[in-house]
């Protein structure tokens, strides 16, 4: 068994001027596992994503993905290597079609190589066309085929939503960052959306770090659950455990902390 964990967070910390949006959080991710990374509104959840994606420069501490050290590495060569993210607040290129949109996610597209056309031109329009299948079953089964040639900018909060999860459907990825995959996805397609994580994570081995406040997603899902409040890591542990766990509940609940 691969004992190494996909993604190792040691000692995370993250200061704005004077606020500590992430201090010292440390947590790690097991080949083809499902965590949860749940806590309140503010709890450094966001932030922590950022650190881990190379989206955000930590104050302190040590990110390794697979046993070594990715820690500040721009997000484009974490991409190439595996890991991908989503997005709180949707990123689509609100010019491109949603077709488009998968299409480009679709990685190592070898028609991008202008050596590749010139020697391989048959592969490279097999590879296009592959890519291309991909990207309508993709919208198929997110049901937004009847938004194919639509910009993404002109899509609803939820389409665009669906149309990041797709992104990632394209890519060869090992690691996948979820930030709030179901915010405002209706309850049929969450369900949909649930089922897809799992599929992408028993038949392609994708690893998931899932980001979320519902909690039917989370326990429906999530091998571990680690639970940041004010910047730090409350406890962790199975979903079961933790939510019967009263520091938990007090945090979302208790005190001046929502
Ligand atoms: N760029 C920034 N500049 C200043 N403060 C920031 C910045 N980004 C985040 N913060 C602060 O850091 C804290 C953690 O924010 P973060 O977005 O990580 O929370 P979160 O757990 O993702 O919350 P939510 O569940 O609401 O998305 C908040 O107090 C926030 O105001
Ligand atoms: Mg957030």
């Amino acid at each position: 068994m691969n004992t190494t964990p996909t993604l190792q967070v040691e000692n995370l910390v993250k200061t704005y001027g004077g606020v500590q949006a992430v201090r010292g959080v440390s947590f790690d991710v097991m080949p083809q596992t499902i965590v949860g990374l749940i806590g309140p509104n503010g709890a450094g959840k966001t932030t922590t994503f950022n650190m881990i994606a190379g989206a955000e420069t930590p104050t302190e501490g040590r990110v390794w993905f697979d046993g070594t050290e990715i820690t500040g590495k721009p997000t484009d060569q974490l991409y190439d290597r595996g890991i991908v993210r989503t997005f709180q607040l949707s990123h689509e290129y609100g010019k491109m079609t949603a077709l488009e949109n998968l299409m480009v996610a679709g990685a190592n597209q070898p028609g991008e190589n202008i050596f590749m056309n010139w020697i391989a031109p048959g592969a490279v329009r097999r590879r296009e066309r592959d890519v291309h299948e991909r990207a309508e079953d993709t919208l198929a089964f997110l049901g937004l085929t009847h938004v194919t040639n639509e910009l993404a900018g002109n899509l609803s909060g939820g389409q665009k939503k669906l149309l990041e999860l797709g992104r990632t459907m394209m890519t060869d990825a090992k690691l996948v960052l979820l930030d709030e995959p179901g915010a405002g996805v209706n309850p049929t397609l969450m369900l949909k959306v649930i089922d897809m994580i799992r599929r992408l994570n028993e038949e392609r081995g994708y690893t998931f770090c899932i980001i979320e406040h519902d909690m039917d997603l989370i326990a429906d899902l999530c091998d571990t659950v680690v639970v940041l409040a004010e910047g730090q890591v409350l406890t962790r542990g199975p979903m079961s455990d933790v939510r019967t766990d009263e520091r938990v509940i007090d945090a979302y609940f208790g005190g001046d902390v929502v």
